[in-house]
């Protein structure tokens, strides 16, 4: 089982175990974050489940679709590690990840 570092946005650190085939928003949501808003449940609609990817995932995580690239341009807080967490769906290979949830819009 794939672990997930999350860091929310007071700044603390929590590992938390995941299941491979669940979304980063999914895992987030279930271990009690309620930082993660993630409105629209998951079909890449609201931008609410926004997180920053530690760089040194960038390379394994699943690429950015043109929809979520266009939903996280309305975000003030955009940067180049953004992404949306219900389009990240764990793996093996993803064990350790780290994400932190970005501030709110
Ligand atoms: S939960 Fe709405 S875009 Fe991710």
């Amino acid at each position: 089982m794939p672990k997930l570092v999350v860091v929310n946005r007071a700044g603390e650190e929590k590992t938390v175990e995941a299941s491979a085939g669940l979304s980063v928003m999914e895992v987030i949501r279930d271990n009690g974050f309620d930082e993660l808003l993630a409105l629209c449940g998951g079909c890449c609609s609201c931008a609410t489940c926004h997180v920053y990817v530690d760089p040194a995932f960038a390379g394994a995580v699943e690429p950015m679709s043109e929809d979520e690239n266009d939903l996280l341009d309305s975000s003030d807080h955009r940067n180049e590690t953004s992404r949306l967490s219900c389009q990240i769906h764990l793996t093996d290979a993803l064990d350790g990840l780290k994400v932190t949830i970005a501030q709110e819009d």
